[in-house]
């Protein structure tokens, strides 16, 4: 067994194309010990994990179950990723009312069996659900936590390691703010081995373009986005039970960040058995600092039409 826990119980709720491919990531990693299947269409979830345990003779011993929110009492992380995806041509915002009016139940019935463990968001739009799931939980923010902006900084990094023909696993740079159509690339802190790299304005604009327009790319072309995202959850996840302290572009609740106070936002955090321990401290150019703010105000008069 690699480094597994002793115990340690993830609770995923949603098993559409996020939720399943999650679970099977986290099942084929091998790094928790139990694994529980929800959702509101209780044969999904029984589908996916009779189909997932028969996997079980190939892998190791993860136990996985289709199980109901009573199973959440014991529950070191719970991910939603229930709701509507996108269609063709919808943004993520586009989302919010069908999506937030199911958060009321899901995150209901999460406190009632349990109070101690970290609920990591995954349903789009991801940082204002994650600021609803915050305020309707009453947990401490660093236990709720949005998948953020890692997946976009994966694209990124994907995209410039492309460029540079260099191992995206070796390129540092990062994507902050929204998940969505307002985020912003830092290319002044994008580097190898603390090397600063340099990009022609129409390298730029292209590899930030194809990262903020990935998903779109994908959605046209296959429906649905799953495989990277079950990735950076699988990493998120692995980051708080095995109290890793790795730095992730997380959403998190920002307090007097840049100016920037009560929102969720994608932005380097560190992230241990504790949830979010820390933010850090970005040094934002004027103009990053512009675009920061606008990502924020665009979020925060969305959450303004919110009933919280
Ligand atoms: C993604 O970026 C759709 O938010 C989802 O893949």
């Amino acid at each position: 067994m690699k480094n597994k826990l002793r115990s340690s119980r993830v609770v995923i709720i949603g098993t559409g194309a996020v939720g399943a491919t999650t679970a099977y990531t986290l099942l084929l990693r091998e790094r928790i010990s139990e694994l529980v299947l929800i959702d509101a269409n209780k044969e999904k979830a029984l589908g996916e994990a009779l189909d997932m345990n028969h996997g079980l003779p190939f892998t190791g011993g993860v136990k996985l179950w289709a199980g109901d929110y009573s199973d959440c009492a014991d529950a070191d992380v719970i991910v939603i990723a229930a709701g509507a995806s996108q269609r063709p041509g919808e943004t993520r915002i586009d989302l919010l009312k069908r999506n937030a009016g199911i958060f009321d139940s899901i995150i209901q019935n999460i406190v009632k069996y349990n109070d101690h463990g970290i609920i990591l968001v995954a349903t789009n739009p991801v940082d204002i659900l994650s600021y609803v799931t915050l305020k309707k939980s009453g947990f401490p923010s660093n236990r709720v936590i949005g998948s953020g902006t890692l997946l976009d900084s994966a694209r990124f990094r994907y995209l410039i390691g492309q460029n540079k023909k260099i191992n995206p696993r070796s390129i540092h740079a990062h994507i902050i703010g929204e998940h969505g159509d307002s985020e912003l690339p830092l290319w002044s802190l994008a580097n190898v081995a603390g090397i600063g790299l340099e990009f022609s304005d129409a390298d730029r604009e292209e590899i930030f373009n194809s990262t903020k327009n990935a998903a779109y790319e994908i959605i046209n072309a296959k429906g649905a986005t799953s495989y990277a995202i079950a990735l950076a959850l699988d990493r998120i996840i692995v980051s708080i039970l095995q109290n890793e302290a790795s730095v992730l572009n997380v959403s998190t609740l920002l307090t007097d960040y840049n100016g920037v106070s009560d929102v969720y936002l994608g932005v380097p955090s560190i992230v241990d058995r504790s949830g979010v321990r820390e933010v850090l401290d970005l040094k934002l150019s004027n103009d990053e600092l512009t675009q920061f703010h606008a990502s924020a105000n665009k979020l925060k008069s969305e959450i303004a039409n919110l009933d919280l």
